[in-house]
């Protein structure tokens, strides 16, 4: 059957167009790191230009940090043609069908929210090649409800990456009760040439990292509203304390406050009922979000907890 046909022609061998969509704190650096370490060829895509523009500055900003190390015994021009090399073999586009006319995996890495994320993903089931793999960087989002609009499930599973991605060394890779061993295998094969190590698990709440780092998070809120301690002490006593490279409110400002709004609400609203998350978890903060409200989304905004 083609089914039978395009599983077989889905071996990781065959991945070497990616498509990452967002081109955000997450989107820039998944990109970043499979053209720079994956050798993939990489198309990013958002929705406007301004966003695109702002994606490649992430990029040539994290490849001049590393461009300084690597190439430390070199003159400046040489690292900035090192940096604008990578950064310009990054294709950009605002058009969603053109992006995925020739791809192999679509990376997802878009606002969190389950409904933009299924119609972004039903559009694109109808514009990319039927054997192409879709997954989804969702921090929280159950894959299984992601992959709803599309007719191929089979070919979809989460790819969790973190930030800061060039940074961070893990992946999880995440398999639905759909998800095919091949989608899986090609997923954790992109992982690895990622230079990133992979790891495993099922469709569950925050898959591993999250289902212990967002409740840490939201308690760390909780103990500064209740005035238990100033944020300032809270952060200084998990580093010290604890041995944390950040503390709370400083991963809270890196990961953005809307981000970690939207895993809350997302929680409190499928996840509580269930049975899987308790509503003392994500229980709504006023104080997280005042200053989403105020724009005040972390260190990708000009400031969150600390100023930027
Ligand atoms: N690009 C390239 N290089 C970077 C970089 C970037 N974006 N950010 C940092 N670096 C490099 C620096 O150049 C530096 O290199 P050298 O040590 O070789 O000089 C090195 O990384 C360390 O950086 P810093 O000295 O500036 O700072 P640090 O030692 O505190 O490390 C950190 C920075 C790696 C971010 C560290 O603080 C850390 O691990 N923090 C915790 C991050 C974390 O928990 N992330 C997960 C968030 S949750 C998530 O992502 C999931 C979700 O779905 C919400
Ligand atoms: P971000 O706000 O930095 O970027 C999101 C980008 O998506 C924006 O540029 C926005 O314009 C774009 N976008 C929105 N709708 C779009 C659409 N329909 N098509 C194309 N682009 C669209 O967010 P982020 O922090 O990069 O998070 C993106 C995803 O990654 C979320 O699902 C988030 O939960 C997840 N994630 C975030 C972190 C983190 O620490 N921030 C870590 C791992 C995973």
């Amino acid at each position: 059957t083609s089914r039978a046909f395009s599983t077989t022609m889905l071996r990781e061998k065959d991945v070497k167009n990616v498509t990452v969509f967002g081109g955000g704190l997450m989107g820039s650096g998944i990109a970043q790191v499979l053209a720079h370490k994956g050798g993939y060829n990489v198309t990013l895509t958002d929705v406007t230009d301004k966003a695109l523009t702002g994606g490649k500055t992430i990029m040539s900003k994290s490849l001049t940090r590393i461009a300084k190390k690597q190439l430390a015994d070199k003159p400046a021009e040489e690292q900035e043609a090192y940096v604008k090399k990578i950064v310009d073999s990054v294709r950009t586009t605002t058009d969603a069908a053109e992006a995925v006319k020739d791809t192999d995996l679509v990376i997802e890495a878009i606002i969190e929210n389950v409904g933009i994320k299924q119609q972004l993903f039903e559009f694109l089931d109808s514009k990319a090649p039927k054997d192409a793999i879709f997954a989804s960087n969702t921090s929280s989002l159950s894959i299984t409800d992601v992959a709803k609009t599309t007719s191929r499930k089979d070919r979809f599973g989460g790819f969790h990456a973190f930030n800061p991605v060039p940074q961070m060394k893990l992946i999880e890779v995440v398999k639905t009760s759909e998800t095919s061993q091949d989608t899986f295998d090609s997923l954790i094969e992109v992982a690895k040439k990622m230079g990133k190590v992979p790891v495993a698990c099922v469709d569950s709440p925050g898959f591993i990292v999250n289902r212990l780092l967002v409740p840490y998070m939201l308690e760390a809120i909780r103990l500064v509203e209740r005035g238990d301690a100033s944020v300032q002490d809270v952060d200084t006593a998990m580093k010290l304390g604890a041995g944390y490279p950040m503390g709370p409110f400083e991963l809270s400002d890196l990961v953005g406050l809307d981000t970690l709004s939207h895993i809350a609400k997302g929680w409190r609203e499928s996840r509580v009922s269930t049975g899987e998350i308790s509503e003392e978890i994500v229980k709504e903060s006023k104080l997280l979000e005042d200053l989403v409200k105020q724009g005040k989304l972390g260190k990708k905004s000009g400031g969150g907890f600390y100023p930027a």
